[in-house]
Formats: C-alpha cells, sequence, structure tokens
C-alpha cells in the first residue's frame, strides 16, 4: 500500500515543497502556496496501478540520419504564419498567452477558420464561453460559413473522447486551459497542477495524433502566464499576445518556439469585422506624427527579421518635486536612467531637476539597445526645446562612457526608411555612406549628438543653476 504523501505546491511558479510556508522561497510570492496530492498518487490514480512499467528497447538514431521535412500548415494568415515560424507544425503544442479581451479567442477562431477552409479539420473547445456566443462571433467575422467543428467542454476526458471518435484534426485550439479540468488531478480546477495535468494530457494527444494544439492561457496582471508558467515547458511554442487595449493595434509575439525564430513580430489591428492584418507596420506606427514638436524621434527598429519604424516622444520639464519623475511606457526603465546618466555625466545635459516622461508611440514595447540613440535624441530635443528634422531616423547603442556603439542590420534599417521617404539616419561609426535615398550620418560619441542638435546649448541652463544655488 503505498502511503499517500501530500506536497505543496505555489500556485504561482510551480515550485514544490514538502512543507507549506507562508511565502514561497522560488519566487517570493505570498500565500501562494496550497496543498495538493503528490505525482505518483495522480499517476496511481491515472492507471489504477503504481506506475512501474517495463521499458521496451528503443531504436537509436544518428544525429545525421536522415530527417523527414517538417511539414507545415499555413493557415493562410500571414502574420500569424510568420511568428508560428511559417506555419503550424503537425503535432505541436502552442500556448497564446494574453490579457483578457486582447483579442486571443478572435485571433484563433480567425485562424481556425481560415484553415477549415483549405479543406483541413479543425475542431474549436471552449471552456468560457457558450457555443452560441462563439457562433455569434464568428458571424461578426464572416467565418460562420467555415467548416469548425465547434464544442463548449472542459472535461479533458470528454474533449479526448470527443476527438478520438473522428479522424485525427489538423488543429485542435483549446480556449483556455485554466477552464479545463481532469479527474486525473485531484486538485481542483485552475490550480497549477489541474492545468498541468490537462495540458500534459492534451500535449499528449497532440503527439500520438499528429494534430496541432493551440491552448490559450491567461495573463496575470504582472504579465505572465497564470498558474501554467510549468505548461511553458512542456509546449513547442509560447506566443503572447499583446497590445494597449486603447490602441486598435495588436502584437503576436514569439517568446519560445523549438520550431523557428523566437523574435518575430505579427501586427493585426482589431477592426469591427475583427483582427486584419497590417502589412506595413512602419506606416501604422508613424501614422499621426506631429513633427513640429520638440523631443519626438523616429527610432528605425527591428522586430526579428522585419525592420520596423517607430515613433519615439519625450518630454522633459523642470520638476517642482524633491525627486523628479521619471515615467516609461513602452521601453525598458532602467535603460532610461543608464541614458540620462550619461546624457549628465559625459555630455554636460543637466537633467537631474527635471521630471522625464518617455513614451514609444503607438503602444509598442521595444526592448533593443539599438533603441539608445533615438531615446537620447528625443530627450536632447525635449530639454533643447528644438524639434529634430522630421526625415531622420536614429539608431544605435549607447555605451555607459558616452560611445556610441554598432548594432545589427544596418541596412536593413536604412532600406525600410528610405522606403518610408526618410532622407537621413544617424547612425554609429562604420555603417557607411547609406544606400540611395536615405544617406548616413555617424555619430561616434553621444556629445557629438548633443552639439548637432543643441549647438547653441540649453537656453535655461544658466537660470537653473542660479535658482539651485539659492
Ligand atoms: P476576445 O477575442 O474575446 O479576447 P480574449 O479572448 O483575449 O479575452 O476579444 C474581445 C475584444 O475584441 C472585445 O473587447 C471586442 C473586440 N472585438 C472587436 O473589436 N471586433 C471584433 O470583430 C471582435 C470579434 C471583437
Ligand atoms: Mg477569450
Amino acid at each position: 500500500m503505498v502511503k499517500r504523501q501530500s506536497r505543496f505546491v505555489c500556485q504561482n511558479c510551480g515550485a514544490v515543497t514538502t512543507r507549506w510556508a507562508g511565502r514561497c522561497d522560488n519566487c517570493g510570492e505570498w500565500n501562494s502556496i496550497v496543498e495538493e496530492a503528490s505525482t505518483a498518487d495522480i499517476m496511481t490514480a491515472a492507471t489504477g496501478k503504481a506506475a512501474r512499467t517495463k521499458g521496451r528497447r528503443l531504436e537509436l538514431s544518428s544525429l545525421d540520419a536522415p530527417i523527414a521535412a517538417e511539414p507545415r500548415v499555413i493557415t493562410g494568415i500571414g502574420e500569424f504564419d510568420r511568428v508560428t515560424g511559417g506555419g503550424i507544425v503537425p503535432g505541436s503544442a502552442i500556448l497564446i498567452g494574453g490579457d483578457p479581451g486582447i483579442g486571443k479567442s478572435t485571433l484563433l477562431l480567425q485562424a481556425a477558420a481560415a484553415l477549415a477552409r483549405r479543406n483541413h479539420r479543425v475542431v474549436y473547445v471552449t471552456g468560457e464561453e457558450a457555443t452560441a456566443q462563439v457562433q455569434l462571433r464568428a458571424r461578426r467575422l464572416g467565418a460562420d460559413t467555415a467548416p469548425v467543428a465547434l464544442a463548449a467542454e472542459t472535461s479533458v476526458e470528454t474533449i479526448l473522447e470527443t476527438l478520438g471518435a473522428g479522424p485525427a484534426p489538423t488543429l485542435v485550439v483549446i480556449d483556455s486551459i485554466q477552464t479545463l479540468h481532469t479527474s486525473v488531478a485531484e486538485a481542483s480546477p485552475g490550480t497549477v497542477t489541474q492545468v498541468r495535468a490537462s495540458a500534459q494530457a492534451l500535449i499528449r494527444y497532440a503527439k500520438l495524433s499528429g494534430a496541432a494544439v493551440i491552448l490559450v492561457g491567461h495573463v496575470t496582471k504582472d504579465g505572465q502566464i497564470a498558474g501554467p508558467r510549468v505548461v511553458e515547458h512542456m509546449v513547442d511554442a509560447v506566443l503572447t499576445f499583446e497590445g494597449d487595449p486603447s490602441h486598435a493595434f495588436r502584437l503576436l509575439r514569439g517568446s519560445k518556439n523549438r520550431f523557428g525564430p523566437t523574435d518575430e513580430l505579427g501586427v493585426f489591428e482589431m477592426t469591427g469585422g475583427g483582427l486584419a492584418e497590417v502589412a506595413n507596420p512602419s506606416e501604422l506606427f508613424l501614422g499621426e506624427r506631429d513633427t513640429s514638436t520638440p523631443g519626438a524621434a523616429v527610432f528605425a527598429g527591428m522586430e526579428g527579421t522585419r525592420p520596423l519604424l517607430v515613433e519615439i516622444q519625450a518630454l522633459v520639464t523642470p520638476s517642482r518635486l524633491g525627486t523628479p519623475r521619471r515615467s516609461v511606457i513602452g521601453w525598458d526603465g532602467a535603460r532610461l536612467s543608464m541614458i540620462l546618466a550619461v546624457l549628465e555625466a559625459r555630455c554636460g545635459v543637466a537633467l537631474s531637476a527635471h521630471d522625464i516622461y518617455l513614451a514609444v508611440a503607438g503602444g509598442l514595447r521595444i526592448a533593443e539597445p539599438a533603441a539608445d540613440l533615438a531615446v537620447a535624441a528625443s530627450l536632447i530635443s525635449s530639454r533643447a526645446g528644438v524639434a529634430l528634422p522630421a526625415d531622420v531616423v536614429y539608431f544605435g547603442e549607447v555605451s555607459l562612457s558616452g560611445r556610441v556603439r554598432a548594432v545589427p542590420h544596418a541596412p536593413g534599417r536604412l532600406k525600410e526608411a528610405a522606403k518610408l521617404g526618410f532622407r537621413g539616419a544617424i547612425v554609429p561609426p562604420q555603417v557607411g555612406a547609406g544606400i540611395d535615398g536615405c544617406a548616413t550620418s555617424e555619430v561616434a560619441l553621444l556629445v557629438n549628438l548633443v552639439h548637432r542638435i543643441a549647438p547653441a546649448g540649453f537656453a535655461d541652463e544658466r537660470q537653473s543653476t542660479f535658482s539651485g544655488d539659492d
């Protein structure tokens, strides 16, 4: 007789301990540890006997053995196919995370319909809505005529039984993994154990049947896929659907992909008739530009293999507070502090008595260090009260010594800038003479850029020094 053992699982990160504690040692979350049945118990419950079977002998293979080419299934939604790495791989499991209401169900219903129209069998299982709600949405999207098989169900056993009855589908969409429950695990629905056991069963189904399975996962307020952090390790690809709810566009990003690149970006626009693909996102992100105001600089960025131009906006105003405000949207706050320190220490631009607001236009989030130069340009421009030339882009990394360093993909960035009518680019040294239509101007030190933008210095510099002395 197996002695029933309890274990304690953090519902935030999935860490397992043998004792209960008020705070998880692994992730630091309070009150997140819950008692659950041990894995051995789960296995016993699943199989009716202790989980000890005799292994079989495997045929070992060599690394250079011929491989069957992975056929990929293309949905026809270009932005979606790009992020999955050129289509969905049969038998793979994909997790899509995102805030509630961002449009995950809409995206997947559209992808399901597109695939079904290409004569693939697609099953859409919703655990959150009634079938009527999904039908209404499909009608609104003009997808109701696509032969998608629809079910509203939350029991994993029932779902697997239903899927097993027909021919293996090409794609199964599960919306969402948090609503599922399986009798294999004893814990209540929504707990890490349930989510993990449900995901495990569906992933096993994917591997055995060759059907691709897409799991929708909710995201907590701090941006993690709630509970199933653990699921991220189990699936083949993790995609995030994000966007500023006050803007129409939505970004699909890969953060893990066993079958393709992870840095691709898909851009969609939420319209009355569902999500529309945005083929040229730079035009969209530069759409509402006001070129006469100081503090705006256009950054020639890269998202994966795709160049993307976006406006960086800065507002630098004298502060009335003892500790000036620093507020950043769409960029890394620590990186901003670094640029501010370099401007102060290496370029003589006084900023410590100023409130600073920085925003990436359009709700985009930038992680590239290449944005340093554009951020610095927008800060200097706002501080000096001088608008930057409207037809110039910026890219380059700034080091702590105040040097401007080279970044990858310079030709791609320049090509995109030229395509959108930009005539010049401020770039790191050794980029070269630029391309037809977009001339480059190299800056080796950030202080050179300061002199170029504000050759007359900063009008209020002396004044602010005096008031500081008072
Ligand atoms: P939904 O796909 O339900 O989000 P999620 O599954 O991520 O929670 O999308 C809900 C939002 O999308 C809702 O606020 C309305 C909006 N929407 C449109 O603007 N146009 C449409 O055609 C559809 C279907 C939804
Ligand atoms: Mg939904």
